[in-house]
Order: structure tokens, then sequence, then C-alpha cells
């Protein structure tokens, strides 16, 4: 039990009572191994937080963050700028598709998806299509918690008691379909909810609409992978009407689907990506929106004079030890293969979650690449089950985030067979138990 004093800490997406009276500390990590206060090990099956696919404190970041903060600890990024951003950018572009090679940095995902925003309708402002301000979501949307992520929200908790939000903001159908039940991969039905986007422009005319976010994946709200077709029809129906496609790859970008980003795994090109969680292995707080070339010179070009084009940036934009992170954390994405190893892993890790829908607690399995979720049946209180099942799993030695009812898996990429057999083992022996 720790001895800590917990009155003065307000936990993040917590319950703060129960966590207080029964806390998780974890004190170190290793490989894909949480330590706890005991010493106890506990398998990580979340990467983290979707953020550390090469595992824990590796230490070709720590040397690098830590020479970076010895040499320059910090630069002013409004009119000075430091070496390596400009080093990462180029590197970022080289794995983004094509022409999505203009990169602006962040430090969270929450601020990737309000600078895409903002983006969106500085570019059309540039263009002289400034009435072009409405955006297109879905539910069970997750797109951060900032003030534009909330309206694009299809998550109730997030938005119910923050104001109307952003005006404008329509919400297409999310994807889960009963008729796609326990598929692994893309399933066959459910294209023409993408045709929801057809009735937002039916409705609002497309001359008011700036841009259509998607999560290519829906991760936070129980991995929804798109139905077979889904993004292509997206992708069309936006080039008939001069609408962005905005993919949010803040959980999948960087291998976590076998491809460099999941527009390349479903073949689909958008003309903003957000990324943030894998970017610097989880050791640095980084996040980074990548738009087409002609996006950036539009904006760049239609500026007047001497002042900023854009008027968007944060204190912490391109810090560089989150820099020196994000460049170490490329080289060992690229030195050990490591997309191509989350290829090649994920039909053990889809056929282990596949294994989960023979017991009676699952209502459904859903995954793709190295991103699986099920949902548990629910109890009367909806949400209880889920919040039980990740504390039960913490004490029986494995760290696996929940949502609702809702388990999300998603392991580092560098896990062994083995070990995902291992986490499999104590998933499957916990819910037997209810
Ligand atoms: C798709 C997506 N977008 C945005 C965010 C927000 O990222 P952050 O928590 O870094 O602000 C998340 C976080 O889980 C996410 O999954």
């Amino acid at each position: 039990m720790s001895t800590l004093n917990m009155d003065y800490h307000w936990l993040p997406f917590t319950n703060n009572k129960e966590f207080k009276a029964n806390p998780q500390l974890i004190v170190r990590a290793e490989g894909i191994h949480y330590y706890d206060q005991q010493q106890r090990k506990i398998l990580d099956a979340c990467s983290g937080l979707f953020t550390t696919p090469a595992g824990h404190c590796r230490p070709e970041i720590t040397e690098a963050v830590s020479k970076q903060l010895a040499t320059l600890d910090f630069t002013p990024h409004f009119l000075r700028a430091n070496p390596a951003s400009f080093e990462l950018a180029e590197r970022i572009a080289e794995l983004t598709p094509e022409n999505l090679d203009r990169i602006f940095f962040v430090n969270s995902g929450s601020e990737a998806i309000e600078t895409a925003i903002k983006i969106a309708y500085a570019f059309f402002a540039a263009r002289g299509d400034g009435g072009k301000q409405r955006l297109v979501s879905r539910e069970r949307a997750y797109h951060g918690v900032n003030f534009g992520g909330v309206a694009l929200s299809g998550m109730v908790k997030n938005r119910d008691i923050y104001g109307a939000g952003l005006p404008g903001v329509a919400h297409m159908r999310h994807t889960w379909l009963a008729e796609n039940s326990n598929t692994l991969g893309e399933g066959e039905h459910g294209i023409e909810l993408a045709d929801d986007l057809l009735r937002m422009i039916q409705l609002h005319g497309a001359q008011s609409i700036a841009a259509c976010f998607v999560e290519p994946i829906a991760g936070s709200t129980g991995v929804l992978v798109p139905p077979k077709g889904y993004l292509q029809r997206l992708r069309q129906l936006c080039d008939e009407h001069d609408i962005l496609l905005v993919f949010d790859e803040v959980i999948t970008g960087f291998g976590r689907t076998g491809a460099n980003f999941a527009a390349d795994s479903f073949d689909v090109t958008p003309d903003i990506i957000t990324m943030a969680k894998a970017i610097t292995n989880g050791a640095q707080p980084m996040g980074a929106v990548a738009v087409r070339t002609d996006i950036y010179d539009t904006v760049i070009e239609a500026a007047p004079g001497v002042a900023p084009e854009f008027f968007h940036g944060y204190t912490w934009s391109c810090h560089p030890a989150a820099c020196a992170a994000a460049l170490a954390t490329l080289n060992i994405y690229r030195d050990e293969s490591l997309f191509e190893r989350a290829r090649a892993l994920s039909p053990l890790l889809l056929d282990a979650v596949a294994n989960l829908a023979e017991l009676d607690i699952i209502n459904d399995v859903r995954g793709y690449g190295m991103l699986a979720g099920f949902d548990l049946a629910p109890c009367e209180q909806p949400g209880r089950r889920g919040a039980q099942l990740q504390l039960d799993l913490f004490n029986a030695g494995l760290h696996l985030k929940t949502t609702g009812d809702a388990g999300i898996i998603a392991p580092a990429f560098v896990t062994t067979p083995q070990q995902i057999e291992q986490m499999f083992e104590i998933l499957t022996k916990v819910l037997k138990r209810y």
C-alpha cells in the first residue's frame, strides 16, 4: 500500500475516489512489463496507452533526450527554431502518404485535432471560401478533450456538460453493426453508412462544409474497424464535394495497423493526418499534423505581409527533447523493422481475440493489425463490469484498457508470440470468473 499523500492530485479520466482507496501505482517499466511498488511484474497489453510499440525505457531514446537537454534544452519556436524539428519533419514526411508532407508539431493528440480544424478553416479562408466552416464527424468518435475535439466527439460523457461546443458540427452514424459481430478485419456490411456524409451535404450544402473527421479505426470506443469500402466511399464523396478528409491517426499511426499509417493499410489517402501516440514511443509528449503540400502552399501564399501566415502554435511545439525522442524512436522503428513485425504478429493477436468469443461473457470481438477489442455483456450498471475487469486484470498481472464495457488490446510490436499467449491466458482466466 502506498504511503503517498493522495489528497492533492486530481487524476485525469479516473474515478479519483476509487483509485485513491485502492491505488495502482506503477514505479518502473522495462520491455513490455510494468512494475508496481511491490515490484510485481505486470504485462503491458496496451503499449502503455498505445504509445510505446518499441517497448519501455529504450536506452537509445533516453540517451538522445538526455544529450539534447544537455546541449539545447529549449528554443522558442515562434521566429526561432532548432535543427532537430526540420530533420524530424522530413523523416515523418517520408512515412506519410505521398503529398502529405508538410508537418506541424504539437504536444498531444487533442492539440493535433484543434490544429487540423484551424488548418481546414485557414485553407478555405485563403482560397476565398471562408463560408466553408461546418465539420462532419461521427458517433462513437474520440478526438481528444479540447473544445474542437469535444465538438467532434461522439461520446456522450465527453460532451454532455460542456455546453453547445462549436456550432455547425454534424455527426454521421457510427460503424458498429450487429451483422458484422465477431468479424476480425473489415466487416462485409455497412458501406452505405458512408452515405451519411452525402445526407449532410444534401442538408447543409457542400459550400458550407470544410472537413470530415474520422478515425480510420475508432480506437477509444472499443476498436470499430470500418466496413469494407467505407473509407473509399468517404474519399469519393469528399472529392466530389470539395471537402477535406481528415484521418485522426493518433492511435493508428506509426505501424499499429501493420503499415506506416492506416491510410496505407486501407489504401485511402486523406488530405490531413493527425498523429501523436507512438511518435516518441511514449517518452516525451508530442503530436503532429501532416497536410497536403498544396494546403500549406495555399495558406502561406495567401498571407499578405510580415505577420505569421497561420495564427496558431504552442510554446512547446517542436520541443527539442521531444524532437530528439521522436528521431530516436523513428530510428528504432526503421532499424528493427517494427511495422513489419506488427504485421507479422497480427494474425496471432486476432486469432487469440477470436477465441474469446467462445466465452459467455463476451458479446463481440473485433480487430485489425495490432489493435483488438471485445465487448463484455453489461450488468445493470453499464460500464461497471469494464471498470471491474481492468482492476481484476491489473491484480492478475495484466495492464489492459477498458472503456465502458469494452476491452482494448494493443500490444507493443516487440511482444513475442509467447508473451501474446501469456496475455490471453491471464485474460481468459479472469474472464471465466465473470
Ligand atoms: C483518435 C484520438 N484522437 C485524439 C486523441 C487525444 O489525444 P491526447 O490524449 O494525446 O490529447 C486520442 C487519445 O486517445 C485518440 O485516440
